[in-house]
This record gives C-alpha cells, sequence and structure tokens, in this order.
C-alpha cells in the first residue's frame, strides 16, 4: 500500500527519493518540479485567444529568481506588489515594461520608487491617486477598482465586494476623472483582483463589470481582471485538474467585441499567482515525535508555520503523502499533523485520517509552491528552509540555500 499517488501521477519526483533528498538538502525542504511549472505558465499563456493577450506572474505567489525567470522566458510578465518584488522582478529579467505594480497603500518614497525605474503603478484609492498626480504630474497611471463582486477560498483573501480595503468603488469614477484632469495624468490602465481561488463563472462575471467601467474611459492601454484561478488542492479525495478553457474562450469573446466597440485592441491582461506554481511545489519534512493526548494522535513534525503558514492562517487543506522505506501498514487513524512552534495553531492538518504515522516518516504536503516559500518567516528563530529544483533533465538544482541561525542576527546591533 502507497499513498503516493499524486506524485506518481505527475512524475514529481522524476526518479529522486524524497529520503535522498532530505538527507541532501536537510529537512524541512521546498522541492520544485520545472516541468510542472513550464507547463502551467504555458496554460495560461495559452489560455485565451485574444491578439494581445498578456499573462502577469504575480510573484507573491513564490518570489524564486530561478522560478521567475523560467516564466520570463516561457513569456509571462510580471504583477508585483511592492518595491521589493519590483528588485526581484528585475533580476530575475523582467523588463520595467513587463512589470505593473499593483500598489496598496504605498507611502511616496515607494511610488517615486517605482516611477524612478519606468514601472507602471497601479492605485487604489483616490488619495494614492492624487499622491501621485502630486508627485508625477503629467505621468501615465492605472487604477484599481472594486467592482461589488468578491469572491476567494476564506474571507481573508476576498478582495473584491463591500468588506475589503481594496480598489476604488465605481461610485468615484467622476472623481477619478477630475483627478485626472487637475494632474493631467494619462490613465492607461484599469484593473481589479477580486480575490484568490474560486470558481470561474464569478471570473466572467467580473470580467463583464470591468469592461462596463473601461467604456466609461478612453484611450485605455490595458485592462487587467486579475488572479484568482482555482487549483484542486484535493486530488486525493480525486478532485480533477480543473479546465480553464472555457473561461479562456469567453474571455477571448468578451475581448474582442470590446475592442471592436472601443475601436482599439486594447490589451488584455490576468494576474495567476497560485495557479502558475502551487502544483509545481511539495514542502518536505519529517515526523519528529508522535504522542496520544487523550482521544487526540498527533504527529509532530518539523513543518512549523513559520514553514508553512496556510493551514495555520486560513485553515487550507493540502493533501499529505508519505514517503518510507518499509511498507504503509493498512492501520489508518485519525491524526493531527503539528509543527514545532509554540502556539496551539500551528498544524498542517487537522483531524486527518491518515495511514498511521511513526517518527522518522518523511511526509509530502502538496500543492505548496505557491503562498508556502513566500509566507515563510524566522518565528521562533527558526531558519527558513532551502527549495531545490528538479529541472527538466531530472538533474537537481538547489535554487535557496537554507537560512544559517548566525545570520538570523545579522541586523542586529547589540553592544
Ligand atoms: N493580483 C493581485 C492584485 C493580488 O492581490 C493577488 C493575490 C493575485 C493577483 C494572485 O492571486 P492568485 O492567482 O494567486 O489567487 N496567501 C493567500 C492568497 C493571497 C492572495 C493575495 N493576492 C493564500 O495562500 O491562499
Amino acid at each position: 500500500m502507497t499513498n503516493t499517488q499524486v506524485t506518481d501521477t505527475s512524475n514529481f519526483y522524476q526518479g529522486h527519493n524524497p529520503q535522498d533528498l532530505i538527507e541532501k538538502y536537510g529537512s524541512p525542504l521546498y522541492v520544485y518540479n520545472e516541468n510542472i511549472f513550464r507547463e502551467k505558465c504555458r496554460t495560461m499563456k495559452n489560455l485565451c485567444t485574444y491578439r494581445n493577450f498578456r499573462v502577469n506572474y504575480a510573484i507573491k505567489a513564490n518570489t524564486n529568481l530561478t522560478l521567475m525567470s523560467i516564466a520570463q522566458q516561457e513569456g509571462l510578465a510580471a504583477d508585483v506588489s511592492s518595491p521589493g518584488e519590483i528588485v526581484a522582478a528585475l533580476a530575475a529579467g523582467f523588463p520595467p515594461a513587463d512589470i505593473l505594480f499593483i500598489a496598496n497603500n504605498i507611502s511616496a518614497e515607494e511610488m517615486q520608487f517605482a516611477i524612478d525605474r519606468n514601472i507602471t503603478i497601479s492605485v487604489d484609492s483616490l488619495s494614492q491617486l492624487e499622491a501621485y498626480g502630486r508627485l508625477n504630474p503629467g505621468g501615465k497611471i492605472a487604477t484599481r477598482f472594486n467592482t461589488g463582486i468578491g469572491a476567494g477560498h476564506h474571507t481573508k483573501v476576498i478582495t473584491g465586494g463591500d468588506d475589503t480595503k481594496f480598489g476604488i468603488h465605481m461610485d468615484y469614477i467622476p472623481d477619478v476623472k477630475a483627478l485626472l484632469k487637475k494632474y493631467n495624468l494619462q490613465l492607461v490602465g484599469i484593473n481589479h483582483h477580486i480575490g484568490s481561488q474560486y470558481a470561474d463563472e464569478l471570473y466572467i462575471s467580473g470580467v463583464e463589470i470591468l469592461l462596463d467601467v473601461a467604456r466609461q474611459f478612453v484611450n485605455l492601454d490595458f485592462i487587467d481582471f486579475g488572479g484568482g484561478f482555482y487549483i484542486p488542492y484535493n486530488k486525493q479525495d480525486g478532485e480533477k485538474p480543473y479546465d480553464l478553457r472555457p473561461t479562456g474562450e469567453t474571455l477571448a469573446v468578451l475581448m474582442q467585441d470590446f475592442s471592436s466597440q472601443y475601436g482599439k485592441d486594447v490589451t488584455c491582461m490576468i494576474e495567476p499567482g497560485r495557479y502558475i506554481c502551487a502544483e509545481s511545489g511539495v514542502l518536505l519534512g519529517t515526523v519528529t515525535a508522535v504522542k496520544q493526548v487523550g482521544a487526540a494522535k498527533y504527529a509532530g513534525t518539523d513543518m512549523g508555520f513559520s514553514v508553512f503558514a496556510r493551514p495555520t492562517l486560513y485553515e487550507s487543506h493540502h493533501d499529505i503523502e508519505i514517503y518510507r522505506t518499509g511498507e504503509i501498514d493498512g492501520l489508518k487513524e485519525i491524526v493531527n499533523i503539528v509543527g514545532n512552534q509554540c502556539e496551539s495553531g500551528d498544524y498542517i492538518a487537522k483531524e486527518r485520517l491518515m495511514p498511521r504515522l511513526y517518527e522518522g516518516d518523511i511526509l509530502g504536503v502538496l500543492d505548496a509552491g505557491a503562498y508556502g516559500y513566500s509566507m515563510s518567516s524566522q518565528y521562533n528563530h527558526r531558519p527558513r528552509p532551502a527549495e531545490v529544483m528538479i529541472c527538466t533533465d531530472s538533474s537537481l538544482q538547489l535554487i535557496r540555500r537554507r537560512d544559517t541561525l548566525e545570520e538570523m542576527l545579522a541586523n542586529q546591533s547589540f553592544n
């Protein structure tokens, strides 16, 4: 009996053994598969047949330079959310014209940072539009709208509708126009992002509303419909790969109709983060202790929420595989798989029915390539793990080494 069907089916390890990877690079460890990453980039690139279609990889999902540079080679552009991400995107080889800074509550210094590097900014409030106008009168700017529709796998990631800080409400379109005029700004694009990990009919509803907003502005260069594309996190329960083709086809039709009415082939942009990198990453870790607490069974691991925060933050489900040299016996039990940090919220899986776990088992947390490493921290002074890539030719590449205990002290001055 095994429970490695998901990675076996995708040939994730390409002949490598997770135990050997841990031996070589240490535990815990993020492992990426280049083939899968490239395939996801290509699926997105080919999503829509509209002539001017651009895919901006939302690099907040995974800012590893090697992965970003592969996305760039595959013809993707970049969506960034901070000056740090601008620096990372430039370092990975994205030209400034291929970087869109979707900003939220940034300082004048941060705006200037982008302006100095010729990077287009999208602002998401009237006050930020005014701040931009003061800083760079006559400049080019984009604005993010709240189109009144929100969606997502958790309230914390819903970014449209009534209960969110994001975007300029559509009621304020006249005020946007007034500010553009006041500072002689050219509105080059509009965008929205309604949330993360939701079904695609809502994506298309959002597209229709944002196109209505677009009709109220002249001479736009681009319309950006955001990210949020759904990926199947429950493959062990038979959840199938998500078919995005209908979304792409509808998007193409809507954009073609819009452009012919508008009289210009406006660029259509989307911003997938999770879809590009989630399924190309597995987090490997080790069971360091097993214990019974009353009726509850705990398997303690080295994958605390400083390494992988999604289950703790959003109660997200991730499939888990077991890699063991011996056989997996038929015993199944309900277990809490937890980390090594001093908070009770520190878990990877709650009350999960799993084959019985033993100390020394290597576990693989699947679909961990998005918002895994990029949301990791050094809480409890635990070093962030290394990242390794299984390349197309099956060779291994260490693409980020583990933090050292010493360098975690390096920013402090202490007498
Ligand atoms: N565009 C904008 C403006 C965004 O804010 C985001 C994500 C994206 C695109 C990409 O969304 P995606 O395609 O990855 O769903 N940490 C959370 C997700 C937060 C998403 C924040 N914004 C998680 O682990 O589920």
